[in-house]
This record gives structure tokens, C-alpha cells and sequence, in this order.
């Protein structure tokens, strides 16, 4: 028997995503410093990099994070008593299945939604899972989770994932925006599953974020390249330099590119000419790196209850469980 067809809602329609990217890079560009927001990294080409990084040694969230699963699937299912899981910022959805597994063996799913911002990602993602598990009812929401959160099927006891350390993407202000905002569209008793990356040694978390073979430099100068085919710019990609450093006062590590050579940039869709000063850096993303206290405080300002908090054999990383 074929797998039944996953549903795919699309909330990004190309001129919601025209207007979106046009007015980050706009105002990105013209601050000071420079700065671009991360979620424009995931296009195809960004995804498929992300992918590579997950599977880098140097990057040991991934299976620090997969190892907790292994460990607490069972326990996480059981605590969330979910008929409905909901995974945010889902990508290729490969840890999840741990998570679906687990469920398949209590038989107490009955929907998987994922959600992200990345379109194609996300449909061989619900298609894929859509065929391992076909009595599941796969619903995937392609959105921003900036914007498009009140779009999320409501129904059901929920569990909503938010893994990779993807949290750690937001700044203090945003994420605990964010985090209130998630919290909101919970129900009293529903679960959040969050996947958050701890503090550790500088070498160790700027390896993770510099590989030798170069994969993350790819990934951040992606962005770049997003610019030049949607907003007909000429950025020279060599012209740029990968920077990631663990910034202790934020607990943060701040990934920048930097110019290599005083030159101007010229973005014809917004009729825009950017200088960049030898050695200018511009700030493409922050990941937040956490401390357990931090993480509980963080979710009781947003108005969830840690119920427990897992980490690896290593200490490396942190899997929460809360609840509304
Ligand atoms: N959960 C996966 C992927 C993490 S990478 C893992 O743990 O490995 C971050 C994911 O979030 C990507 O799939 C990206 O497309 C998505 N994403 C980034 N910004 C987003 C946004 N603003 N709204 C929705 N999805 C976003
Ligand atoms: N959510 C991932 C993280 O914070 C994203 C990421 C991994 C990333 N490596 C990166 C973002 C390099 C920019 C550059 O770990």
C-alpha cells in the first residue's frame, strides 16, 4: 500500500519571502555594525550544508543530542502524554525519529507536524516519515517562526520539539520573546522539548563552528550567495572571511564574516551600494551556549515548568522538558 500523502501548509509564498528578504538585508546593510539575519542561510543549498555540518566531528551537538534521545525517548513520551507532536525548525527530521519510535510504541500519536522555514527540506522530510510511519498523519506547516507560530494546528494533548540548539539562535531579548510566545500557543499540560547546547571549553565550541574542512565557512558565506541570485547583488564569496568566536560575556558564539579588502558591494534589487572597510566584520548569527540554571529560568519567565533536564554522558548538552 503507497504511504498516504503528508498535508504541506505553505505560509511562505515567494512574495512574502521577496518582501522579507528585502527589508533584512536593507536594514541590515545599512546599520552599524553590519548584521544579516540567520534564517536566509536555509536555502537548498544552505540545508543540504547544514546537513554536512551535523555529520562534521568537530559539530558534537547532533549526536551529544541523539545520544539523550537513545537515553530518554521513552521517558520524554511518556512524561508529554502527547497524541500530537510539533517540531519546530525540523530540517531533515533525522533525530526526531527516535522520538517517533518511541511514540510507535505506545500507539499514542496520531499527528506529526513539523514546521520550518525551508520549503524543500521539509517536504522530503514529511514524506520520508510519512512512509516509515503510515498510520501517522503528517502535517507540515512552512512558515517563519517569527510570524507564523498562530498557524500551527491547535488540536490534541501536544508535544512540541525545538531541537539542534536552534533556540540559541535568538538573542536574550528575542528568545525570551519567542520562548512567551511558544508558551502562548500551549495548552495547560502541553510539553516543550528543548534542545539546548551548554558552555564549555572556547577551543572545543570554536572547532564546532570552524571546521578545517571548511564546511561551515561554506554555510555562512551561503548567505551571501542568497543575496546575489534573489536580490541581483555581486558579493564576491573569496572576498570574504568565515570568523566564529566564543564571546564569554554573552556565553555566545558570534559568527561573522569578514572582508578581506576595503570594496562595494552592489545590490541592483534595492538600487543599494554597500562599502566594506578592510577587516569589517558583519555578524550573521549567535548561538547562545547555556548554563541549567539559566535554562530553567529562561523557561519559568516564559510561564513553563522544567520538569526534568537530561544531559549527555559528556555533559555536553542539554535536552529540557517543560510544561505549561
Ligand atoms: N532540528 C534540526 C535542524 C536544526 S538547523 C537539527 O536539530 O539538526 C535549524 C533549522 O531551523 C533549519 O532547518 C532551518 O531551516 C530552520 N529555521 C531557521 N530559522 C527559521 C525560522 N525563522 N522559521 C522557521 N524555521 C527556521
Ligand atoms: N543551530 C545551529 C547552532 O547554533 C546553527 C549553526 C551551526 C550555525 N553551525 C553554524 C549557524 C555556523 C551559523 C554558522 O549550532
Amino acid at each position: 500500500m503507497p504511504a498516504p500523502e503528508p498535508t504541506i501548509d505553505v505560509h511562505l509564498d515567494p512574495d512574502w519571502m521577496d518582501r522579507a528578504l528585502r527589508a533584512d538585508v536593507l536594514a541590515g546593510l545599512t546599520s552599524s555594525p553590519k548584521e544579516l539575519p540567520p534564517k536566509w542561510f536555509y536555502d537548498d543549498v544552505g540545508s543540504e550544508l547544514f546537513d554536512k555540518i551535523t555529520r562534521l566531528v568537530e559539530y558534537y551537538p547532533t549526536e551529544a543530542e541523539r545520544e539523550i534521545l537513545r537515553e530518554r525517548a521513552s521517558r520524554i513520551v511518556a512524561l508529554s502524554g502527547a497524541d500530537t507532536f510539533v517540531e519546530l525548525g525540523s530540517g531533515t527530521s533525522d533525530k526526531t525519529r527516535v522520538l517517533l519510535e518511541a511514540f510507535a510504541a505506545t500507539g499514542q500519536l496520531r499527528r506529526f507536524v513539523p514546521f520550518d522555514v525551508s520549503e524543500g527540506t521539509l517536504r522530503d522530510a514529511a514524506a520520508m516519515i510519512a512512509a516509515t510511519w503510515p498510520r501517522l498523519e503528517v502535517h507540515g506547516v512552512v512558515g517563519d517562526f517569527d510570524h507564523h507560530l498562530a498557524e500551527i494546528p491547535g488540536e490534541g494533548r501536544q508535544l512540541t520539539a525545538f531541537l539542534g540548539g536552534t533556540i540559541g539562535n535568538y538573542k536574550t531579548e528575542a528568545r525570551a520573546r519567542f520562548l512567551a510566545s511558544l508558551a502562548d500557543r500551549m495548552s495547560p499540560g502541553d510539553a516543550l522539548l528543548l534542545g539546548t547546547d551548554l558552555v564549555k571549553e572556547t577551543e572545543r565550541l570554536e572547532l564546532a563552528y570552524d571546521d578545517p574542512a571548511g564546511v561551515t565557512a561554506a554555510f555562512n558565506k551561503n548567505v551571501l550567495a542568497v543575496i546575489n541570485r534573489e536580490l541581483d547583488a555581486d558579493f564576491d564569496l573569496d572576498a570574504f572571511e568565515h570568523v566564529a568566536t566564543f564571546d564569554p560575556d554573552h556565553e555566545w558564539m558570534d559568527l561573522r564574516l569578514r572582508s578581506l579588502a576595503a570594496q562595494s558591494v552592489h545590490i541592483a534589487e534595492l538600487d543599494l551600494v554597500v562599502d566594506f572597510g578592510a577587516g569589517e566584520e558583519m555578524r550573521t548569527e549567535v548561538s547562545a551556549k547555556f548554563r541549567p540554571e539559566r535554562i530553567e529560568a529562561e523557561l519559568e519567565a516564559a510561564g513553563l515548568t522544567l520538569v526534568e533536564l537530561w544531559t549527555d554522558q559528556a555533559g555536553d548538552y542539554a535536552l529540557s522538558l517543560g510544561r505549561r
